[in-house]
């Protein structure tokens, strides 16, 4: 039996984040280079999304490369780029059939032109669907985001376009990558390291949190029913008591 069987349909995390940890110390496990490992990581991402779309969650955001990941070494950065633009392309006709919506956060303008040129393209070809939005997190980092926030909203005030008391926590959001989706319920990490690595600090105050030792080359359908179903195990009490939530 699949664990599968065992979520409750009722109540799935509308929104899943996921940082994707582990590609370099599964290939170094297999006495391979740390691309290799990269690219059976993609994999997990076809996987992960599928079982996304089959359970019916509608979004789900993937930590790919980081602010931080630029200073990796620079043939591990190239070939992360090219797998992503070999990854794009393999992919768009699974994702159209799936009808599944594909959106980027991050500070894209890093990004060389012909990976940017095949995110225009995927995202440009998939805007209307609307079963799944995959938001893939790519030169992204937390604290980049939310500087960038407060210089706009600084520049508003500035510009006689906003007053300071106009300044809320919607505005806030409305100021990240993230405004037009919702706040993740659910984050997954692989790979048995347990911090957040700057990911959507702001986006996950209310995330329940799940860590696996699992790499993330071998993270599955099964372990990611495994997560949903840990998840499904919590009770969310946003600040209120048990005993307010369950009346
Ligand atoms: C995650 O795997 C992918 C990226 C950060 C691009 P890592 O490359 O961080 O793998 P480890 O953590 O070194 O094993
Ligand atoms: C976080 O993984 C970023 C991504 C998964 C893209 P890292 O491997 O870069 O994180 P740290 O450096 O171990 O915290
Ligand atoms: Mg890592």
């Amino acid at each position: 039996m699949s664990l599968k069987d065992k979520i409750n349909s009722k109540c799935l995390p509308n929104h899943v984040a996921i940082i994707m940890d582990g590609n370099g110390r599964w290939a170094k496990c297999h006495g391979k280079h740390r691309l290799f490992g990269h690219q059976n990581g993609v994999e997990s991402v076809r996987e992960v999304t599928e079982a996304s779309v089959e359970l019916g969650i509608k979004y789900l955001t993937l930590y790919a490369f980081s602010t931080e990941n630029w200073n990796r070494p620079k043939d591990e950065i190239e070939g992360l780029m090219h797998l992503m633009i070999q990854a794009i392309e393999n992919e768009t006709p699974t994702l159209m059939k799936n009808n599944v919506r594909f959106e980027t956060i991050g500070d894209i303008e890093k990004i060389n032109q012909e990976t940017r040129d095949a995110i225009d393209r995927i995202t440009e070809k998939t805007k209307n669907n609307d079963a799944l939005t995959l938001i893939i997190a790519l030169s992204y980092s937390s604290r980049w985001e939310i500087e960038k926030a407060v210089r706009d909203i600084a520049t508003k005030v500035k510009n006689n376009e906003i007053e300071i008391d106009d300044i809320c926590q919607v505005m806030i959001s409305n100021h990240l990558c993230t405004k037009n989706f919702p706040d993740p319920d659910l984050l997954i990490r692989t790979s048995g390291e347990y911090r957040i690595s700057n990911f959507l600090m702001w986006q996950l105050s209310y995330a329940e949190l799940y860590f696996t030792p699992t790499f993330w080359p071998d993270f599955k359908k099964e372990n990611y029913y495994e997560a949903i179903l840990d998840f499904q195990s919590r009770e969310r009490r946003f600040g209120k008591t048990s005993e307010q939530i369950n009346k």
